[in-house]
């Protein structure tokens, strides 16, 4: 049924992510191989959802429920739908596979791969458009292809004498005059949905895989005098295709290029060493921060304008104010660190740690699910886990929270302008109170009021700060 309205047609998603990809040599699927720390199909997932389609379907098979999975992270279940392609008998046959659901749709569908990650939403636009208004009309099919100095790997765009389209051939089946062909098919189409289905009924598997491949369609089609264009893309790396381990570090390394790019030219930022250094697409950084080499960003870090990371430092899904200062080889991990923080050198926080404006944390420190007070400090040896610290507190060298009893984790609460001294270990649960002092090597059992000196083993009330005041104001010798 052609579409008569001056409306665009509504457009669906179909993406193949059925195959096991035995090119990985993976027991894991290769659509859930990660590039960037999220799954490949997440990312196709992503650039496909900015088109606004009506609905996404995903064509599973090995390791089903979990791309099923990966994918209800990115598409909410309204948008998604998931179809089995139980035997992988080829690209045809995996799109064949949802006939049912679409064969009838007066619709544009967009088919691709779950295993071509770069394409960017623009570039679909871009191709779903000119598949639209093809001589004034639309076409039945719109071909992705792209130029390739190594075109080895992929089905190849064989053209006519009148540089129109002819048809694809694999790999494979290509004769060697056809194997020096550099355009390629990309693995992302346009379709005249219910043309597509009328075809696809139509593709044999007589060839040297023995696949019913999608890629015979457009050439069903171009034989029954259906108009298939080609859209020409000029960034190759954008369409390139996962088969094995090589390219995916290909592509994780361009990704990260791309990234770090536009963070120096767009926001600001400088890298010592962009080559260098990781950082997630998914991350944001603040202008004027300088980020020396071997450092990794991942997820959604959100870090702020002024900051110093230096070498060996690793931070994950944290978010870090402005003109925090963090040395070298560090551990972030969930956690969250106000202005004007210094933190490391070897730090480790995990866990919601959070850290207030000014606070200090230094080498071999590690916080866990804990709350460190604006300007206190924690400097040297110390362990902090399930605790609260207030302001202006200091915590000693080689100070432990023993949170845990073999059992249950218990938390520690230590108040405002606290000196917990060297080597203090905080049995939980326990408090301290505002203004206390303990000993060094004192071993705290049992709540602290504020304003108090303990010490020993197990530590002792040695003097209350108040009292001793008023003994002094009288006279007293304390
Ligand atoms: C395919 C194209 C090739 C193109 C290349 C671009 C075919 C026959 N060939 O080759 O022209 O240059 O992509 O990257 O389409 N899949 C299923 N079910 C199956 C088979 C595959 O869901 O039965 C899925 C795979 O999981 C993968 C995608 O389809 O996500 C492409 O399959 P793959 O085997 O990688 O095809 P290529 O050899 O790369
Ligand atoms: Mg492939």
């Amino acid at each position: 049924m052609e579409n008569f309205s001056n409306e665009q047609p509504n457009i669906d998603v179909l993406i193949l992510a059925a195959g096991l990809g035995t090119r990985m040599r993976s027991n894991l699927a290769k659509v859930l191989h990660k590039l960037d720390n999220r799954p490949l199909i997440n990312h196709v997932c992503r650039a496909a959802t900015a088109l606004a389609p009506r609905k996404v379907y995903v064509i599973i098979g090995h390791q089903g429920e979990d791309v099923e999975n990966a994918v209800l992270e990115e598409l909410d279940e309204t948008h998604a739908k998931f179809v089995w392609q139980k035997e992988q008998l080829g690209t045809g046959h995996a799109v064949n596979c949802a006939r049912e659901f679409l064969e009838e749709e007066d619709s544009t569908l967009l088919v691709l791969s779950g295993d071509v990650p770069m394409i960017r939403a623009e570039t679909l636009a871009a191709l779903v458009r000119q598949h639209h208004t093809h001589r004034g009309r639309g076409a039945a099919c719109t071909l992705l292809t792209v130029r390739l100095e190594d075109p080895t790997g992929y089905g190849r765009i064989v053209r006519d004498e009148a540089g129109l389209f002819n048809r694809i051939v694999e790999q494979k089946d290509t004769s060697e005059e056809e194997r020096l062909i550099k355009e390629i098919n990309a693995g992302i189409y346009c379709f005249n949905t219910q043309k597509l289905f009328a075809a696809l009924a139509r593709v044999q598997n007589d060839n040297a895989q023995g696949e019913y491949y999608l890629t015979d369609v457009p050439a069903l089609l171009r034989q029954e005098d259906e108009d298939v264009s080609l859209y020409q893309h000029s960034d190759s790396r954008e369409v390139s295709g996962v088969n094995n381990r090589v390219e995916l570090a290909d592509l994780e390394r361009t990704l990260c290029r791309r990234t770090i790019s536009r963070l120096m030219l767009d926001y600001g930022i400088t890298f010592i060493d962009p080559k260098n250094t990781y950082v997630s697409e998914s991350a944001g950084i603040g202008r004027d921060t300088v980020i020396y080499p071997n450092v990794t960003i991942e997820g959604r870090t959100e870090i702020g304008d002024g900051c110093t990371i230096r070498s060996g430092t690793r931070i994950t899904d944290s978010r870090i104010g402005r003109a925090v200062e963090i040395l070298d080889n560090c551990v972030i991990v969930n956690s969250e660190i106000s202005n004007n923080c210094t933190v490391g050198p070897f730090a480790h926080l995990r866990g919601n740690a959070k850290m207030e404006e000014s606070a200090k944390v230094g080498n071999f420190v590690e916080l866990k699910k804990t709350i460190l007070g604006r300007d206190s400090k924690a400097s040297h040896l110390t362990y902090l886990g399930d605790a609260t610290v207030g302001e202006k507190t200091n915590i000693g060298a080689g100070t432990i929270t023993c949170n845990y009893d073999g059992k249950n984790k218990h938390s520690t609460n230590i108040g405002n302008n606290v000196k917990i001294g060297s080597d203090t270990m905080l049995v939980a649960p326990v408090k301290v109170g505002d203004n206390s002092v303990t000993g060094a090597g004192s071993v705290v059992t049992e709540d602290v009021p504020p304003d108090t000196l303990v010490a020993g083993v197990p530590a002792k009330i040695k003097k209350n700060f108040k009292d001793a005041e008023k003994d002094n104001s009288q006279g007293k010798a304390v």
